[in-house]
């Protein structure tokens, strides 16, 4: 059995900035696996689904196999059997992923992917559900949030920095349908876990966020 960290919590709280440090810190595997819920998402745009057909959705999960390597401690993703990593983090994905995953076959598709991993090695692993239903028995368990302005003003930053036009009101907005969805889903639904340990990165740096994680584990 591995050591397992779990970290959940909403969109845009850093999970996996945070994650990826931890892991480097401490020797575990980093293990995104929104970036599998991702993957489903670029197999279910291929095919032309509309990301409400719920029973395309269903019928699509048939076909789709998502899997996972390491190069150079780097994940990478792949469905059946093609790398997808370079698509993952294109917004029409993500909307496909926020709304596909909601759907309970989606998520049976990647629980024995996320629980397998976890069995073999030592991992961070981040989610939405991984202290609350995938990983019960984690190790350590971190609810990682943060305000809505804090989230929006980040990821205002990161979009500036990189030279795209965006605007905060219509970002701010997108965090927070994005909250909404993944909180008041039925299958799954964020929350915290009762054993999770909850921290608030609002007014803290990423360098404040490791250390007070780190201090956690073993
Ligand atoms: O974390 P990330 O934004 O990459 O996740 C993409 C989508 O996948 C999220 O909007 C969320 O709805 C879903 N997800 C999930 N359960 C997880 C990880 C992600 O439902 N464990």
């Amino acid at each position: 059995m591995g050591y397992n960290v779990a970290i959940d919590g909403p969109a845009g709280a850093g999970k996996s900035t945070i994650a990826k440090l931890v892991a480097k810190e401490k020797g575990y595997i980093y293990v995104d696996t929104g970036a599998m819920y991702r993957a489903m998402a670029v197999h279910f745009l291929n095919k032309g689904i509309a990301p409400e057909d719920t029973q395309g959705i269903i019928d699509a999960c048939e076909d789709a196999f998502v899997s996972i390597k390491y190069e150079d401690g780097v994940q990478q993703v792949y469905l059946n059997g093609e790398n997808v990593t370079s698509m993952l983090r294109e917004e029409r994905v993500g909307n496909m992923a926020s709304l596909s995953s909601a759907v309970p076959q989606v998520r049976q598709k990647l629980l024995e992917l996320q629980r397998g991993l976890a069995e073999k090695e030592d991992v961070i692993m981040d989610g939405r559900d991984i202290g609350t239903n995938i990983l019960p028995h984690a190790d350590v368990k971190i609810y990682l949030t943060a305000s809505v302005v804090t989230r929006a003003k980040r990821r205002y930053d990161e979009l500036k920095e990189k030279g795209i036009d965006c605007d905060y009101d219509e970002i701010a907005h997108d965090i927070e349908e994005r909250d909404r969805r993944d909180m008041n889903r039925e299958t799954a639904p964020l929350k915290q876990a009762k054993d999770a340990i909850l921290v608030d990165s609002s007014e803290m740096t990423i360098e404040e966020v490791v250390a007070e994680i780190t201090r956690h584990c073993r």
